[in-house]
């Protein structure tokens, strides 16, 4: 079964409500029409409402950056799975290395999120992904099936059918250096192959696995000609509106 190419937009702690509607608006006029590939945005949850408003009724899909695990409750500084689809989210990112290495997200506090977001109906990108050390040691595959293990913990095959993976290498993110296309499909390879052990093998074969790190219209193509690279993240390039629509228009 063919995995339709997901390019989503990751923009950060970026924008403010004004200039996030304007790239939001951007970002759908360059989408209109393409019917064989999605487009996501993630914007910051104070613009997530306004660019909700500002594509409905466009195929453009709009993500929250993070998401608590508790429906409401004390939890300072967190936003709940009914709050992100109150804001007009239908989508999630979790895990991502900035989350893991910047704010001590653990593979626990992941799954929890992963899980909430879920039985919620928001469909979850679980990023995973080694750091230059992990690489240089030899343990990539040993960190990726870890994350991969703990944060798909108790997903079930039917919510697994909703959930996409994003590979980030934290090397690769923001510092101008991707991955090879040949590195970046031997883990994306190796993700589907632990995906098939976790779950059924057809149903490894329809999720989505999305490539993050240093996207940018020149290697878009490269990346996207690989077997099992079935989108990108893309955090830097997303931000400017010329090199986005490059990428959402890869050949
Ligand atoms: P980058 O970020 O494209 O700026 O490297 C990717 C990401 O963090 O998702």
């Amino acid at each position: 079964m063919p995995r339709t190419p997901l390019i989503a937009g990751n923009w950060k702690m970026y924008l403010n409500r004004a200039e996030a509607v304007r790239l939001a608006a951007a970002v759908a006029a360059a989408s209109q029409g393409l019917t064989d590939r999605e487009v996501m945005i993630a914007p910051p949850f104070t613009a997530l409402n306004a660019v909700a408003e500002a594509v409905r009724g466009t195929a453009v899909k709009v993500a929250g950056q993070n998401v608590g695990w508790e429906k409401e409750g004390a939890f300072t500084g967190e936003v709940s799975p009914p709050m992100l689809l109150d804001a007009g989210a239908e989508m999630v990112i979790i895990g991502h290395s900035e989350r893991r290495q910047v704010f001590g997200e653990d593979n626990a506090m992941i799954s929890l999120r992963l899980r909430a977001a879920l039985q919620h109906g928001l469909a979850p990108i679980l990023c995973v992904g080694e750091t230059l050390t992990e690489r240089e040691a030899g343990s990539t595959f040993t960190v990726v099936e870890e994350q991969l293990a703990q944060g798909l913990a108790d997903v079930t095959a039917a919510q697994m059918g909703k959930t996409v993976i994003a590979y980030e290498p934290v090397w690769a993110i923001g510092t101008g250096k991707t991955a090879s296309k040949e590195q970046a499909q031997e883990v994306h390879a190796f993700i589907r192959a632990v995906l098939s052990r976790f779950y059924e093998k057809t149903l490894a074969g329809r999720v989505r696995i999305l490539y993050g790190g240093s996207v940018k219209a020149e290697n878009v193509d490269s990346l996207m000609a690989q077997p099992d690279i079935d989108g990108v993240l893309v955090g830097g390039a997303s931000l400017n509106a010329k090199a986005f629509e490059r990428i959402i228009h890869f050949t």
